[in-house]
């Protein structure tokens, strides 16, 4: 039913300078992974086998890692290390990667917008890989069974402490009737101040949208900090009833952060190792 996944990844990632200087923030490791190979399992678990990426200028290495490097098989086949490229390999053989670029960064809902050409008028779901979930079910895969419930956007949300709305999305709205997780959105406010956020749900990256978001993001100003919010634009959405909030089952790891991405790694070191 959702057959393609987009994946903004043109972001200058600043917190993580030096490092990002060169190297793609998506393609920081956990371990042995870089972020973006999670996100494009969760994907693959969620049945979606079309990878839409978004890079930017410096981001090349994301497009090599989805590639074979046929000098470095050459070089490990038949020893010890090959098996460390299974599970890659696999990925590749199952997914199909196609690229755009963002020329300007003006935010995270003008890099959605720039995947339209990618996307096309479909459904489709949205991974921001420095958010790094892990669930039993992930977190894409649960998001897809609440989208054939209601036909429409969704986001999906945690609750934070309210001292911290001011890094997120938050969302205001009613549970549905005979559910404890899933709300109809009313009100949507980006990054508040804790004295003004309606409350403290709020949105982490995953998302599925509905492809009328493109025309309403060509219309949508700047916002928050001179971005193209897509928060502003989901709330165009809102408004009409089309958008739900579904409280997913599962850890996710703010990875774009250093506390983050430490607590990441010292999480998976000590659970998945
Ligand atoms: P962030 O807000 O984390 O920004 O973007 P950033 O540039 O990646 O990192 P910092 O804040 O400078 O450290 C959220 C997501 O939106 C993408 C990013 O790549 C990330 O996946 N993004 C953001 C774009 O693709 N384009 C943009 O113009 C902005």
């Amino acid at each position: 039913m959702i057959k393609k996944c987009l994946f903004p990844a043109a972001g200058y990632g600043t917190r993580f300078l030096p490092a990002t200087k060169a190297t793609p923030k998506e393609m920081l490791p956990i371990l042995t992974k870089p972020l973006i190979q999670y996100g494009v399992e969760e994907a693959l678990d969620a049945g979606i086998h079309t990878m839409a990426i978004v890079s930017g200028r410096g981001k090349r290495a994301i497009e090599d890692h989805f590639d074979i490097s046929y000098e470095l098989e050459h070089q490990i086949k038949g020893g010890s290390k090959e098996p460390l490229l299974d599970e890659i390999r696999s990925l590749i053989a199952k997914c199909t990667f196609s690229y755009t670029r963002q020329i300007e960064m003006k935010g995270l809902g003008h890099a959605i917008l720039t995947g339209e050409t990618l996307i096309g008028d479909e459904p489709f779901a949205v991974v921001l890989a420095d958010d790094l979930c892990h669930s039993d079910k992930g977190v894409l895969a649960q998001m897809v069974e609440v989208y054939k419930n209601y036909n429409c956007s969704v986001v999906a949300i945690e609750e934070v402490p309210l001292d911290q709305t001011d890094k997120y999305g938050v969302i205001a709205g009613k549970l549905i009737d005979g559910t404890d997780d899933i709300y109809r959105v009313s009100d949507m406010v980006e990054k508040p101040d804790p004295k003004d956020a309606p409350t403290n749900l709020a949105i982490i990256g995953r998302y599925i949208l509905t492809p009328d978001i493109f025309d309403i993001l060509r219309d949508t100003p700047a916002g928050k900090g001179g971005e193209i919010q897509i928060t502003d634009a989901l709330l165009e959405q809102a408004k009409q009833g089309r958008v739900v909030a579904f409280k997913f089952k599962g850890r996710r790891f703010d990875c774009g952060s250093i506390d983050g991405f430490v607590e990441a790694t010292n999480w998976f070191y000590n659970t998945i190792k």
